[in-house]
């Protein structure tokens, strides 16, 4: 399995995460991710193009609904060619699997599907105290990989600090995409189960998502290169 970092184009319109690629040099494609605001500003267009200037992509938004209109919106997202979907498994089984169908084409092939167990913002008191899910972060993330899994999705998303857990449960082959990865000199920002680049490796999540500490650095092609480095080894 390719492991890769993963670059959010968390910006506010197309021109500005276009900018943002153009500090890449010609060979040099990232691997990026398009989440809500991105989407919502620009529509599938901005996916498409992407897509078309050669990054694989990761389509993030994180779809929570009842079954038959998650079923639908994968039916509409399945055309666009994305590497990588998620959802919440907080939408449960029926959900999961309703999304599934909607996503895989009339050829079988489907992009990889996969499911955000708790976000790395929230903290165990939030989880606890807020959601009433009772228990431990880990023990969450494990339960809804556990049906995520049985519901024939791809992997999860969640943060590295849960990757041992999830790896030795349902086998190296159950990817782990996880965002709250900060290098050791970076702002924590909104997140709250962090782990540096290094430590994520160590871990053995598949894909870092690293924003913030790339897209709002002074040099963003050095800081991606920084992660890259530390993810992959140097010797990479
Ligand atoms: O800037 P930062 O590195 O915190 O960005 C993390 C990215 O990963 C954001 O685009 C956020 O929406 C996304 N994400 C996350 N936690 C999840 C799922 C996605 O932070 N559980």
């Amino acid at each position: 399995m390719a492991k890769d970092v993963i670059i959010p184009l968390d910006f506010a319109s197309a021109q500005e995460a276009f900018a943002f690629l153009s500090l890449f040099p010609a060979g040099e494609k990232p691997f990026v991710k398009i989440g809500m605001e991105l989407f919502y500003a620009e529509g599938p267009a901005v996916a498409r193009e992407i897509k078309a200037r050669g990054h694989r992509l990761f389509l993030d938004l994180k779809l929570h609904d009842i079954p038959n209109t998650v079923k639908k919106a994968m039916i509409s997202l399945r055309n666009l060619d994305v590497d990588i979907c998620n959802l919440h498994a907080a939408g449960a089984g029926e959900m999961m699997r309703a999304a599934l169908e909607g996503l895989t084409r009339p050829d079988g092939t489907h992009p990889l599907l996969i499911a955000v167990t708790q976000l790395t913002s929230t903290s165990q008191a939030q989880m606890n105290g807020e959601l009433r899910i009772p228990g431990t972060v880990e023990e969450t993330v494990l339960a809804y990989a556990q049906n995520a899994k049985s519901c024939g999705l791809d992997g999860i998303v969640c943060s590295p600090l849960e990757v041992p857990g999830v790896k030795a449960a349902f086998g190296t082959e159950f990817l782990t995409v996880t965002p709250g990865v900060r290098f050791a000199d970076s702002e924590t920002d909104d997140q709250s189960r962090i782990a540096t680049p290094a430590k994520a490796r160590q871990l053995g999540s598949d894909y870092i998502v690293v924003g913030r500490p790339i897209t709002a650095a002074a040099d963003p092609l050095a800081a991606y290169r920084r992660a890259m480095r530390a993810f992959l080894g140097d010797a990479s």
